[in-house]
């Protein structure tokens, strides 16, 4: 595929995730605030959200951006990236983290970039022309029966406890697995690549969730309808599933429609 904007955005990921692991691997290099509760920021988001912004100005200056810790200037043509995605475990020395960079061609997810610059995975997806993870082509599990399936369920401050106590009882409830890792975009990114069976979350944010949902659709999975109403700008609730998983965790969660 020789779409110069998938190309850009595999080319920036790999060079942003040279930078953040540079980063990671002097951990003194850099000083931690928080934004909230539980919510870490990192004087390296910002800077990877810097250099990845102004190259695709440079690059597309017609082209508009979304970035989690800047502008918020939507169009028809307009990129939205998440620096950081995993903050919590960059800041704490824990190799799980990514860059994901999506972007939206007339509100429709085009392309979706993800790159975890510890393992060196690059999963790229392309709508109508499938996902690759370092180039070989993905597809969801295929699990069909939830008491075998493992989910993440992600949480944030914006979600509260209750109600994640209470997905987390009712999906354990049903005999699947359960794990947190602390990147939404990497959950959705192992949905796609069959890692994990389903990734749900209450609310999640568009710069966290967009690329890995167009892998999740072009790797022939499930995702709920995300854009919906204030979606791209105030977020919304996810489930990302195999198709077979749809019925009983949309019932379960109460995210997106059974069929
Ligand atoms: C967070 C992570 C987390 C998810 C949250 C996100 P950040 O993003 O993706 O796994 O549960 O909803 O806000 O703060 O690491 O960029």
């Amino acid at each position: 595929m020789s779409d110069p904007r998938f190309l850009c955005a595999q080319g920036l990921a790999r060079e942003a995730g040279k930078l953040m692991r540079r980063r990671f691997e002097d951990r003194s290099s850099f000083s931690l605030t928080f934004k909230g509760h539980q919510d870490f920021l990192t004087e390296v988001d910002g800077e990877v959200e810097s250099f990845v912004k102004k190259r695709l100005a440079e690059t597309f200056p017609s082209d508009t951006f979304i970035g989690e810790e800047g502008s918020r200037e939507a169009s028809d043509s307009v990129w939205i990236v998440d620096p950081i995605d995993g903050t919590s475990n960059f800041a704490r020395g824990i190799p799980h983290f990514c860059i994901s960079i999506a972007y939206l061609k007339d509100h429709k997810p085009n392309i979706g970039v993800i790159y975890d610059p510890m393992s060196d995975e690059m999963y790229a997806a392309v709508s109508g022309g499938g996902a690759t993870l370092n180039g070989v082509p993905m597809k969801v599990s295929g699990m069909t029966d939830i008491r075998s399936a493992t989910l993440e369920i992600g949480w944030n401050h914006r979600s509260g406890v209750p109600g994640y106590l209470s997905l987390l009882g009712r999906v354990m409830g049903l005999g699947a697995g359960t794990i947190r890792g602390g990147s939404g975009a990497l959950g959705m990114a192992y949905v796609a690549a069959g890692r994990i069976d389903a990734y749900v979350e209450q609310h999640i944010n568009s710069w966290d969730v967009l690329a890995g949902l167009l892998m999740v659709q072009e790797a022939g999975g499930h995702v709920s309808d995300f854009l919906a109403g204030e979606g791209l700008a105030k977020g919304n609730p996810i489930l990302a599933c195999t198709p077979a998983l749809r019925r009983v965790l949309a019932e379960t969660s109460g995210i997106g429609t059974p069929e």
